[in-house]
């Protein structure tokens, strides 16, 4: 355990979803500067999660002003249809739930991303079993296992995720494939612990880096240092 702790790379992402919208701006450089490896976007179509967020203008207008590494979250109904249009707002990652279309047109989104020059993620709602994102596993660059039914921000972490988050760690270990396995929803210190030991090592977090006064402080102890 000590060594697989040593050699993961763990990168903090803090979802905005959290931010103060009024200065989102400020909210962004300001946890780029705590040290978050990623800036995470909550995107929500009323449709595929019961919740609107936010898209396409907003991280247009985000791109434009940060280097920062953009992790689009995709929560909306056969997200093929907008591969491009968030290509061309800057994003520089795109997560696909498994459950938003077939696995073709899955497969059709991933290929498309790459040809963008965009990095890809596949997610997995709670209910939805590690198996179903292993035939993906080769294609794509990250497996996201969510840690609470996606839509809201602040809820409280799923430990019975865990067993998941360990079963597809397993996977691409046995398959010898470096992938990366991020972890959303109710990450705060604690079970922060609890996800990485489970072979995380990318940490979404919205609330609990938001709300933090010494942002920096936060990110680190996420981070296990
Ligand atoms: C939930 C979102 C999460 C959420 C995390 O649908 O995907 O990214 O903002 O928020 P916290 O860290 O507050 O649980
Ligand atoms: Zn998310």
């Amino acid at each position: 355990m000590l060594k697989g702790k040593l050699i993961m790379n763990i990168k903090i992402a803090p979802s905005i979803l959290s931010a103060d919208f009024w200065h989102l701006g400020e909210d962004i450089n300001e946890v780029i500067s705590a040290g978050a490896d990623y800036i995470h976007f909550d995107v929500m179509d009323g449709s595929f999660v019961p919740n609107i967020s936010f898209g396409i203008p907003v991280l247009k207008c985000v791109s434009k002003h940060t280097d920062a590494f953009l992790d689009v979250h995709l929560m909306i109904d056969r997200p093929l249809r907008y591969v491009d249009a968030f290509a061309d707002a800057g994003a520089d990652l795109l997560t696909f739930h498994i459950e938003s279309d077939d696995e073709d047109n899955i497969f059709k989104a991933i290929e498309k991303a790459n040809e963008r020059g965009l990095k890809t993620g596949i997610a997995l709602k709670p209910k939805t079993p590690a198996e179903k994102a292993f035939p993906f596993a080769e294609k794509t660059d990250m497996i996201l296992c969510m840690t609470v039914e996606p839509g809201f921000g602040n809820q409280t972490f799923m430990a019975d995720m865990l067993p998941k988050i360990r079963k597809v760690r397993d996977f691409l270990n046995e398959k010898g494939l470096d992938r990366d396995v991020e972890v959303d929803g109710g990450i705060n210190p604690e079970t922060g612990v609890l996800v990485r030991e489970a072979g995380a090592n990318v940490l979404v977090a919205g609330s609990s880096v938001f709300k933090a006064e010494d942002k920096a402080a936060r990110i680190s102890s996420l981070r296990g240092i």
